[in-house]
């Protein structure tokens, strides 16, 4: 089927496993776009690129060959051939992966390789602009929230040796420059439907979004 899911939130919301199982259970393939606005940092930083100056990160942005798989129980994400699924994770690359995402020429770029990727569609899209920008027909767009202490608690469930506290300061200043950056802000786009996941399991989530998509 032609179906695009878009789902787009603030980190920790709980984007990727729910998009990921809501691909597995419909059979469609799924695209993880913060995968590669970190690959696209993590090879800046590689490249010893001024971070501090966007005419230098806009003046390469053209260069890494960024290549997201698409399989939700298989995702992988190769720059130039390198596999860097690992350390996109880091705290180096989500450091400095908001003040990147902002340069205009880096979203123009990732923009047309995603909507690539999507294609004839048959895939659930994960984001902050899906369902704005990226995909604005998309005819299912879901914009998951929690609390920012359920984030930051998910977030340092997964990640070893930071506490809850730190984990909450430093999303709470990723969401900040996400929603204010001039180009594309994260916000809730037109047609979306709110899901506040802070007291639902990982499960009654999915079985709500695959609910709204039979709709
Ligand atoms: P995001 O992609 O928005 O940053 P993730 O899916 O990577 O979010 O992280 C969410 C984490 O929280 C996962 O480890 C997931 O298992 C856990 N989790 C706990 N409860 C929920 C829920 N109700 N919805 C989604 N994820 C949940
Ligand atoms: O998993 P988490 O929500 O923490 O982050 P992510 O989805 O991997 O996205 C990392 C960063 O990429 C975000 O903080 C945004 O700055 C940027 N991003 C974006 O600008 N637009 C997107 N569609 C996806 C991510």
């Amino acid at each position: 089927t032609g179906l695009v899911v878009a789902m787009d939130g603030p980190s920790g919301s709980g984007k990727s496993s729910v998009s990921r199982g809501v691909a597995r259970a419909l059979g469609l393939r799924y695209l993880d776009t913060g995968a590669m606005y970190r690959a696209m940092t993590w090879w800046m930083l590689q490249q010893g690129v001024d971070l501090a100056d966007p005419a230098a990160i806009a003046a390469r942005s053209g260069e890494p060959g960024i290549v997201c798989a698409t399989d939700p129980d298989a995702p992988a994400i190769h720059v130039d051939g390198v596999d860097v699924g690992g350390p996109i994770r880091e705290a180096e690359v989500t450091g400095a992966v908001s003040v990147v995402a902002a340069v205009p020429e880096v979203r123009a770029r990732l923009v047309a390789l995603q909507r690539e990727a999507i294609g004839a569609g048959g895939i659930v899209v994960e984001g902050r602009d899906i369902g704005s920008v990226v995909c604005p027909d998309a005819p299912v767009k879901i914009y998951l929230t929690a609390s920012a202490e359920a984030r930051a608690r998910r977030r340092s469930a997964e990640l070893a040796g930071t506490t809850v506290e730190a984990q909450q300061e430093a999303m709470a200043r990723r969401d900040t420059l996400d929603s204010t950056r001039k180009t594309d802000p994260l916000s809730m786009a037109d047609g979306a439907v709110e899901l506040d996941t802070t007291a639902l399991s990982l499960d009654e989530v999915i079985a709500e979004v695959l609910r709204l998509v039979k709709e």
